[in-house]
């Protein structure tokens, strides 16, 4: 029906007969010439239809916004002085000979000039008309463009794209599960995987050697503009491998994939380990961009007549940090209050600080709350943290895990608000992870997952799992975790040793992951990978806020679908196939059993 693109048309074809379909964008009635802008995916093109052209004249007067057209005419430049540089097709324009109405279109619920002016729930619900937008249009093709790069890079370096199974059973990697429940075995459940985590190992058993999908996962848990319930990743295993074999193959494949897909030579990626990060800047994923540390003063502040100090100072889990903003003295008193709600968010009791307005004055050049507890320690605390004139100094001070967070996405806002951005891409790896992290009760979690091996021998594990490190390593880019992954363990003692660490008793061990514990017996080879979540890189690399705007049809923050109104009621007779009665929903009158 077409041989164009609207967008393909530019001032080397004129004179060419074209035949354009699209969307009217915009319609304008110019004292008996009527101009239309036909929209497609590649762009917009401006149709002139004459009044000497009848036919397509009287197609064309009742044509309104979002009508489907189809359009035959010549192309031509257009008249002098009323060319538009701003559009990549602005210096040409089509006659039309011809105008077909293809279907009519009622009003829609929003003007796509106008979306920001309805709520997100409205372009949501109305998702393919907001997928008409050319913004919208360019994520998804960028991240088809993603996509076709990474897999024309791993399968240049032998890795087989391979489909792991959505109906399967429980794969931690410690969200909740969504589960399917089984007809065919009343009772029974399957869950949607949390990743293809298991079966890629077990394709690593069986001998694949190099593996990678693009998986859809499924996790339930607390949404944020990162996360989404289902959401895909970039998954890869490989066999007979270490940690810088995956680290280099990986980093090999994000770079090629920027300069492919936005001609951008990514810096070095440094590696850090976990604590480093931690100390220096309060998060397992620094942003790198900004160029604010945290600077442990604890030693300081020990003695000090400030309990608030003093007491973290000298505890074994206490932090006391300082934050020094170079011109941050500029900050009024309001902008200082607001960050200490922030973080207060965080679960910091307060945010004390110090304004260096004259440093060679002592005391008398400083303004703070707190500086009067300081006296003694003053100059050793502002040659710490190398304070200068018009310099502000924040501080955090009581269990390490609340200061870390507080004053690490303190650090984030920081950077942002007073734009200290120093590069565009600032990717690194971090290293040297715990294996586990304990709860408030010293319960031990897998801070990757179960199946990530220690660092430390088998003996040397086993005598202090809770202080092991483990062989995991994340690509962070700009803040983000972009991916993760880790060295497995093939061995299954050491995964039945890992287990027991965990808390998983042998039985429960057997029942839930017996068909791995059996497939590391049957020749099980070292092995590794990673998975990269491609709606975060798509989100980076397109400028997004969140990655719903890389997704077509995402879900909301209370991981619904406002389109298709899903989830949704089933009815009685689906549910009595699957052998489930719903306890009664407490607005309907029932106390909560059935
Ligand atoms: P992990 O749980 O770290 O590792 O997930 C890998 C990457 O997936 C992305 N991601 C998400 N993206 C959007 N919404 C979510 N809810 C979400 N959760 C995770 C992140 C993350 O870095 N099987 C292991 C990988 C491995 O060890 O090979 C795994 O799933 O970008
Ligand atoms: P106060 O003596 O409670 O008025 O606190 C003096 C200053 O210390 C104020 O600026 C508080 O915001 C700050 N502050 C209080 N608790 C903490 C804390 N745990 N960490 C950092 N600063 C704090």
């Amino acid at each position: 029906m077409r041989s164009h693109y609207c967008g393909q048309l530019n001032e080397t074809q004129v004179d060419q007969e074209v035949a354009l379909c699209g969307w009217v964008h915009r319609r304008r009635d110019h004292g008996g010439v009527i101009f239309l802008d036909l929209r497609d995916r590649d762009g917009i093109a401006q149709v002139v239809v004459d009044p000497d052209t009848p036919e397509a004249f009287a197609n064309a007067d009742r044509a309104r916004n979002e009508f489907v057209l189809r359009i035959r005419g010549r192309i031509r430049l257009r008249p002098e002085g009323t060319q538009n540089p701003n559009m990549p097709t602005g210096m040409i324009e089509v006659l039309a000979s011809n105008v077909e109405v293809l279907n009519t279109a009622a009003t829609p619920p929003f003007q796509l000039d106008e979306h920001g002016k309805v709520g997100e729930e409205t372009r949501l619900k109305h998702r393919y008309i907001d997928l008409r937008r050319p913004e919208m249009i360019d994520k998804l093709r960028l991240r088809s463009r993603i996509t076709h790069s990474v897999r024309a890079y791993l399968e240049s370096q032998g890795f087989l794209d391979i489909e792991t199974p959505i109906l399967t059973r429980a794969t931690p990697e410690g969200a909740r599960d969504y589960l399917v429940p089984s007809r065919t075995h009343p009772g029974e459940f399957f869950a949607l995987p949390q990743s293809p985590q298991l079966f890629k190992q077990l394709l690593m058993v069986s001998g694949f050697d190099r593996y990678y999908q693009i998986a859809k996962c499924f996790r339930d848990e607390d949404l944020r503009a990162d996360r989404q319930p289902e959401f895909t990743q970039i998954d890869l295993e490989a066999s007979f491998v270490e940690e810088s074999d995956i680290m280099s193959l990986t980093e090999d494949m994000i770079r090629q994939l920027f300069q492919d897909v936005l001609d951008v030579s990514l810096p070095a990626f440094p590696k850090m380990p976990y604590s480093e990060a931690m100390n220096r800047y309060g998060s397992d994923k620094p942003d790198l961009r900004i160029p604010l540390e945290l600077i442990d003063v604890n030693d300081l502040m020990r003695d000090v007549d400030f309990k608030v100090f003093s007491g973290p100072a000298k505890a074994d889990d206490g932090r006391v940090a300082a934050l020094k903003v170079t011109g941050g003295a500029k900050l009024s008193r309001k902008e200082i209050d607001a960050y200490t709600d922030f973080v207060n968010i965080y679960g910091a009791k307060g945010l004390a600080w110090i304004k260096v307005n004259e440093r060679a004055k002592g005391i008398e050049g400083l303004q703070s709350p707190i500086v009067k507890f300081m006296e003694g320690i003053i100059e050793s605390l502002l040659d710490r943290v190398g304070a200068e004139d018009g310099d502000i100094i924040f501080f955090g001070a009581d269990k390490a895990r609340i200061v870390n967070e507080a004053l690490g996405a303190l650090r984030v806002k920081l950077g942002e608000d007073l734009d200290l951005y120093t590069q565009e891409w600032a990717p690194l790896w971090v290293v040297d992870f715990p294996m586990f992290e304990a709860d408030d009760a010293g319960r031990l979690a897998a801070l990757h997952h179960p199946f990530t091996a220690p660092s430390s021998s088998p003996e040397a594990f086993k005598a202090d799992p809770a202080n092991a490190l483990s062989r995991a390593y994340d690509m962070v880019l700009n803040g983000t975790e972009l991916g993760g992954g880790s060295i497995r363990i093939h061995d299954q003692a050491m995964q039945r040793a890992v287990f027991e660490v965990l808390g998983i008793g042998e039985e429960e061990a057997e029942e839930k992951f017996g068909f791995l514990l059996d497939a590391l017996r049957f020749g099980a080879p070292p092995h590794g990978g990673l998975a990269f979540g491609l709606d975060r890189l798509v989100m980076l690399m397109s400028g997004a806020k969140t990655i719903r705007e890389v997704i077509a049809f995402p879900k909301t923050q209370s991981a619904a679908c406002l389109m298709t109104d899903a989830p949704g009621e089933v009815s009685a007779d689906q549910l009595k196939e699957l052998n489930i009665r719903l306890r009664q929903k407490a607005q309907q009158g029932g106390n909560g059993e059935a």
